[in-house]
C-alpha cells in the first residue's frame, strides 16, 4: 500500500529564480510509506540483501531569509529497508525545533549559510545562525539513527524502523553545548561513535566518544591556532584523525562579524593523530602539503603508520576562475569539483619518526567516498566514490577503486539522470569484502522520477540488478548510511574481515 502520511505546504515563491530550488533540487512536500507491493522494481532485490539504506537531503520548505544555499533545506530522510527480497520505502522530515517553528510561523525564521547577517534568533551551526536543519549526515549508532547538519547542530535521534524523530538525544546532547557537526565515525567493533565541532570561539574544535551504550565517555577541548573549517574526521582501531586545514574565514574580517573564506595556500594542512580517548595534549599533529578535504574513505593503521586515503582539493580555489558574476552561478562554480578537482590521495602518518608521506591515487575528479562499514578503521580494499557532472553540483555516476591493486571500474547512471553518495551493504554471509551490493538514490530528470539502484559491490559496471522507483522524483542529496539488520537493534555485528 502507498500511503501518504503528511504533506507540508511549501511556500517558496513561484518567482524564486534560486536554481538550487528547481529541477534536480526541487522541494518535496509529502512524506509517504510505500510497501513492497506499490513499488514498481525493475529487476529483482537480492535475497542476501538484508538492512536498511538511508540518505539525507536538504529540502526547503519556506521561502528562504536571504540568499538560499543548497545546504540550508530542512534534513529529509529517505529509507528504504530491504529483506528477503523485499522493498520499504519511507521518507520524513527531520523534525528539528527549527521544523516546527517554521512550521508554526509558516515561514523562514532562520537565514542559511550566505546570510548569516540576517540572522534574528539564536541559531545553530559554526556561525552560530542557522537553523538547526540536521540535513546533512546520517548514521545509526546505539540501534537508533542520529542525523545532524554540517556546521554542528544538535545530534537528532530517529527511529529507524519508521524514521520517526523522537527529539535531541537526551543522554548527552545537552553536555556537548557546542553540537555535533556532520562526519560522526562508528567503530563496527566497539559500537563507539566519534564525533566533533568546531565552534568560531577557542578551542575551536572539540572532539567526543559516545560508547555502544550511548554514554558520552570522553569530550576533550581541542585547541586550534584560530576558527576552522573542517569537514570531516577519521578513525582507526586505537585513533582519531582530526583536521586542521588552511581553509577557514579571515580572522580579521571575522572579528567584525563577516564571514569570508580564505584559502591560504602558503600554509601547511594538519592532521591531527591522537589516542581514541586521548588530551588535546596528547594530540600530534602531522603536517602535510596545504589543501582541503572534504571526505575521507577512511582510515586504518599499518605498522607504525597511521593511513588516511580520501579526495583532497590541492588547491582550494575560494572564487573559481571561471565564475560567473551572478551568484547562484558563483555557488555552483564554488561547489563543481571541476573547477576545484578533489582526487583520490593517501596520507600516511607515522608515529615513530613524525613524518607524513603522501601519494596522489587517480587524477579523476571524484568524492564523497565511502567504504563498506565492517572496515570502518580497519585494512581496506574498496573506495566507491561519486563521479561529477561537469559545471553542476551534480553526481553522474560511481567509481569503484581497489587500493590494492589499483584497478578501478565505473558506472555512469546517463544523461539527465543523477546520484548521491553511495552506501556498501554487503550481502548476508558475506566472506569477501565486496561480496554483496552498492546503493544510491538517483534522480532521473528525463522521466521526472526517483529511484534506489543496487548494484553487485564487485561488478558495479555491468549496471543494477535492481531499480526500485520511488513514489516521486525526490530532491537531489548526498550523505547516506547503510544499517545492517543486526545493526538496526544496536548489536555490535561479530564482523569478519577478509
Ligand atoms: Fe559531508
Amino acid at each position: 500500500m502507498l500511503e501518504i502520511v503528511n504533506e507540508v505546504q511549501l511556500t517558496i515563491s513561484k518567482d524564486n529564480d534560486n536554481p538550487f530550488l528547481r529541477g534536480p533540487f526541487q522541494s518535496n512536500a509529502r512524506e509517504y510509506t510505500a510497501d513492497t507491493d506499490s513499488l514498481k522494481v525493475i529487476g529483482e532485490i537480492p535475497r542476501d540483501l538484508e538492512g536498511m539504506f538511508v540518505r539525507n537531503h536538504h529540502n526547503q520548505i519556506h521561502e528562504p531569509l536571504g540568499n538560499y544555499h543548497p545546504f540550508d533545506g530542512d534534513g529529509m530522510l529517505h529509507a528504504m529497508r530491504f529483506e528477503d527480497g523485499r522493498a520499504e520505502y519511507r521518507n520524513r522530515f527531520v523534525r528539528t525545533t527549527g521544523f516546527y517553528a517554521e512550521q508554526g510561523a509558516g515561514r523562514s525564521l532562520w537565514p542559511g549559510l550566505l546570510s548569516p547577517d540576517l540572522a534574528e534568533r539564536r541559531g545553530w551551526g559554526a556561525m552560530g545562525a542557522m537553523k538547526d536543519n540536521a540535513g546533512t549526515d546520517v548514521k545509526c549508532h546505539a540501534g537508533k539513527l542520529i542525523a545532524s547538519m554540517s556546521q554542528g547542530s544538535e545530534p537528532w535521534r530517529l527511529d529507524p524502523f519508521t524514521l520517526e524523530t523522537l527529539g535531541v538525544e537526551k543522554n548527552w546532547a545537552r553536555k556537548v553545548p557546542e553540537g555535533v557537526a556532520s562526519h560522526y565515525k562508528v567503530d563496527p567493533f566497539t559500537g563507539e561513535m566519534m564525533f566533533f565541532n568546531y565552534p568560531e570561539n577557542p578551542p575551536y574544535m572539540n572532539y567526543g566518544v559516545v560508547d555502544k551504550n550511548n554514554q558520552l565517555v570522553h569530550y576533550e577541548p581541542i585547541e586550534l591556532p584560530g576558527s576552522r573549517w573542517p569537514h570531516d574526521l577519521g578513525i582507526t582501531q586505537n585513533y582519531t584523525v582530526l583536521h586542521d586545514l588552511p581553509l577557514y574565514f579571515d580572522p580579521v574580517l571575522l572579528r567584525q562579524g563577516q564571514h569570508k573564506l580564505v584559502f591560504n595556500r602558503d600554509q601547511p594542512a594538519r592532521f591531527g593523530v591522537l589516542p581514541r580517548r586521548g588530551s588535546n595534549a596528547q594530540v600530534r599533529w602531522f603536517e602535510a602539503a596545504p589543501c582541503y578535504v572534504l571526505h575521507i574513505t577512511n582510515c586504518f593503521e599499518d605498522g607504525d603508520e597511521v593511513v588516511m586515503d580520501g579526495c583532497i582539493m590541492p588547491d582550494y580555489k575560494t572564487v573559481p576562475v571561471n565564475a560567473s558574476t551572478n551568484l547562484y552561478g558563483r555557488i555552483r562554480a564554488n561547489l563543481d569539483k571541476h573547477n576545484n578537482p578533489t582526487l583520490m590521495h593517501r596520507w600516511r602518518f607515522n608515529l615513530r619518526t613524525g613524518q607524513t608521506t603522501e601519494q596522489r591515487i587517480d587524477d579523476e575528479i571524484t568524492e564523497f567516498p565511502v567504504c563498506s562499514n565492517d572496515y570502518v578503521g580497519r585494512p581496506y580494499r574498496y573506495s566507491y566514490n561519486v563521479l561529477y557532472k561537469k559545471g553542476d553540483w551534480l553526481f553522474s555516476g560511481l567509481k569503484r577503486y581497489d587500493m590494492k591493486t589499483g584497478k578501478t571500474a565505473r558506472y555512469e547512471y546517463g544523461e539527465g539522470r543523477y546520484g548521491s553518495e553511495p552506501q556498501v551493504a554487503r550481502a548476508l554471509g558475506a566472506k569477501a569484502e565486496d561480496d554483496g551490493y552498492v546503493i544510491s538514490m538517483v534522480a532521473d530528470m528525463n522521466t521526472d522520477s526517483s529511484e534506489i539502484m543496487v548494484l553487485r559491490a564487485d561488478d558495479i559496471q555491468a549496471g543494477p540488478v535492481a531499480r526500485i522507483l520511488l513514489p516521486e522524483r525526490m530532491g537531489i542529496g548526498t550523505h547516506a548510511c547503510w544499517v545492517e539488520s543486526d545493526r538496526l537493534q544496536g548489536e555490535n555485528r561479530q564482523t569478519e574481515l577478509n
